[in-house]
């Protein structure tokens, strides 16, 4: 795992999208799993500047996402069809008939998880996995408990989750209890993980997903076992972490990301 911890969000979620970018001109088919919530739509605001000033094109790109909540038509405002719809997709010039996410309203839940394993596999894999991290430790909606071979199915949201989204929706009671998610397997196949964290609300879970053990009830540590995982992070989001200065000196130095500083 590697940590780059950036002065803010603005310039972490930056940072997110110039690897984007960078992996996006280098493999115009490139397969990139994307991840919702509020972090995330900085990073979303980026990519489509880079699409209206610099022409980044996402014509021949695949995309497949994390989760869908059960029950949510792919119009309801609070689905993460519409929220990709609003935040990026729109936005950009990717072709909508490969963009992917889990329906959620499917009537065999368990075949649609099937279906989406399979078409991922079909894809060749995802290139570029995209995370952020939930208050309950999550990645995607593997919630505490969640194996960490896991794939593609149903999981019922946490206490923890549902407070954290309810706000959307005017409410816990409005909220849909369980949703589709790619497993933590799913996940860590990808070639390459980048998440992102922001705040000081995700200082303490992330600590835990980078420095604790690696645990089922902080499933983003499973990330700990990725050959190629990157955590960007802004000054809140890091305050807990032990080895900050190890990780600012690696970063500097590292030639890789030269190219970043
Ligand atoms: C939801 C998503 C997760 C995401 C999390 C963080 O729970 N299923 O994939 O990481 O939200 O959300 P936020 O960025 O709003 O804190």
């Amino acid at each position: 795992m590697e940590v780059i911890i950036q002065p803010n969000k603005e310039t972490a979620a930056h940072l997110v999208a110039r690897i984007v970018a960078h992996d996006l001109r280098a493999s115009p088919h490139l397969v990139l799993g994307l991840a919702t919530g509020k972090t995330m739509e900085c990073v979303y605001r980026h990519l489509v500047c880079m699409r209206a000033d610099k022409g980044l094109d996402f014509s021949l790109c695949e995309t497949f996402n994390l989760d869908e909540y059960v029950g949510l038509f792919p119009n309801d405002p609070n689905s993460y069809r519409h929220y990709m719809n609003h935040h990026l997709f729109r936005h950009v010039n990717i072709d909508m008939r490969n963009t992917h996410l889990p329906n959620g309203m499917a009537a065999d839940l368990d075949a649609e998880c099937r279906a989406y394993e399979a078409l991922i596999k079909r894809c060749g894999g995802i290139d570029l996995q995209l995370l952020g991290i939930g208050k309950a430790g999550h990645i995607g909606f593997n919630e505490p408990g969640s194996a960490l071979q896991s794939r593609t199915r149903v999981k019922a949201l946490t206490p923890t989750t549902l407070k954290q989204n309810a706000p959307m929706f005017g409410g816990e009671e409005h909220m849909p209890r369980r949703a589709v998610t790619m497993g933590v397997g799913t996940i860590i196949e990808a070639r390459r993980c980048i998440l992102l964290a922001t705040g000081r609300s995700k200082a303490e879970v992330l600590a835990q997903a980078v420095e604790g053990p690696i645990t089922s009830m902080v499933t983003a540590s499973a990330l700990q076992l990725h050959p190629r995982c990157t955590v960007v992070v802004d000054e809140e989001a890091a305050t807990m972490l032990k080895e900050k200065e190890y990780y600012r000196w690696i970063f500097e130095n590292e030639p890789e990301w030269e190219f970043y500083r």
